[in-house]
């Protein structure tokens, strides 16, 4: 009905770091040559948590969109632009507001999780609450129907689905819908419209699951047909609504989550991250560095890999005859810890090589990269100011 489009956001966190890249960055970049994508900056996202701090925000998002920029996030196939900027967001949010039951936002479990990690701020507040309402109007606005999202946000994706319902149910009621439904039979021609209504019947009486592919196949088909048209006919083979906003699959990440210098997941708060574009003599030093197994305290000691964060990354970077170098070497004392690190460090500056190449242009001149931005959310708002069209209609407020 609608086209396939992507949307995922982030929080502007300041300079990202490789975890991101291979939790995150690494598929969008993926997914921005398979389908339309929208990838924006969640500053307002970042208020619900962060209101008392809001001087760290402008850099944070500039920096972020550098980052996404060096990890190859191409303006050139995908829309990136920040979600104050398109405040058709906000729009919807409140408008979703109208019908959305507060215990689904009570129950979402990242509510009461973040209160009592973030135990140093008050998060009793309306904003916070409506957290997880706000990410549902940044997806539903461009009626995208897939997220690309880690396994923490799968109940935000939920939830946004169930409000996506909720709405045709509620307002994709339309005025003479049956009548203009039947007035589309008709426009379809004698023998198409008695196969249509025959599928119809199979499947509105008897569940005939084929029949509904089928019926749908007839109106992809049938070329004369207004897009209205196609959608109420659509809508008319399951029930008697029009579908306004579109309900959004989760796309989950790929779970190669990258460790940090001490085995635990890569995070800046643990002080084990090595930046996205972190320059190359810290990442050398980080990386000689870092733990290894600890029973190796001399070189003559036997190590175990599994016992080592050196080899979480091998896992990650390192193919089969490498790791079986490690292996064979650290199982029986015949390589060294820096011997081990080496193939690992020279694997990320090569990973990083690129990006640190990318991001220079956008350093040397952030005109470029305003420019960039500026089009993406002149672009997303207009797909923003569409839907909003429509969702303005239904709820009684369009003032023709
Ligand atoms: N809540 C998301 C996170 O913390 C960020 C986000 C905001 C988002 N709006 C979104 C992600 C819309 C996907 C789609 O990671
Ligand atoms: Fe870790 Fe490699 Fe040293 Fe073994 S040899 S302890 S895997 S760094």
């Amino acid at each position: 009905m609608f086209p396939d489009r992507v949307v995922s956001g982030m929080r502007p966190t300041g300079t990202l770091h490789l975890g991101h890249y291979h939790g995150a960055l690494k598929n969008w970049v993926k997914m921005q040559s398979e389908l339309p994508c929208l990838f924006f900056v969640a500053d307002w996202h970042a208020l619900t948590t962060h209101y008392d701090d809001p001087s760290i925000i402008e850099k944070s998002t500039w920096d972020m969109l550098i980052d996404w920029l060096a990890a190859g996030v191409d303006p050139a196939k995908a829309t990136l632009f920040i979600q104050s900027k398109v405040p058709e967001h906000a729009e919807l949010h409140l408008l979703l507001s109208m019908a959305t039951p507060l215990g689904w936002l009570e129950r979402v479990p990242t509510y009461k999780d973040q209160q009592e990690k973030l135990a140093d701020r008050d998060l009793a507040t309306y904003g916070f609450l409506g957290y997880p309402l706000l990410q549902a109007a940044d997806v539903l606005i461009y009626r995208a129907s897939l997220v690309p999202v880690g396994e923490d946000q799968i109940p935000h994706i939920e939830m946004m689905r169930e409000i996506a319902r909720r709405f045709n149910h509620i307002y994709g009621k339309e005025k003479g819908f049956e009548e203009k439904a039947q007035e589309a039979v008709n426009k379809l021609g004698g023998k198409r419209a008695k196969t249509y209504e025959e599928l119809r019947t199979a499947y509105q009486e008897r569940g005939d699951e084929a029949a509904l592919e089928q019926a749908k196949a007839l109106l992809e088909e049938a070329q004369s047909l207004s897009t209205e048209d196609r959608e109420r006919l659509l809508g008319y083979l399951v029930g008697s609504r029009k579908q306004i906003l579109t309900e959004p699959q989760a796309r989950l990440t790929e779970a190669s989550r990258l460790p940090g210098l001490d085995g635990q997941k890569m995070s800046k708060s643990y002080g084990n991250a090595i930046g996205l574009r972190e320059d190359r003599e810290s990442v050398v030093k980080k990386m000689r560095t870092m733990p290894t197994d600890p029973a190796r305290v001399r070189r003559t000691d036997p190590g175990n890999p599994d016992k080592c964060p050196v080899w979480q990354l091998h896992k990650v970077y390192s193919d089969e005859q490498t790791k079986d170098w490690v292996v064979k070497g650290c199982t029986s004392a015949g390589i060294g810890c820096l011997e081990c690190k080496q193939p690992v460090i020279d694997a990320v500056l090569k990973e990083q090589e690129p990006m640190r190449e990318r991001a220079q242009k956008y350093l040397d001149d952030p005109s470029l990269m305003r420019a960039i931005v500026a089009d993406g959310c002149d672009k997303a708002r207009k797909l923003a100011q569409e839907t909003m069209r429509d969702v303005r209609e239904v709820m009684g407020l369009s003032y023709k």
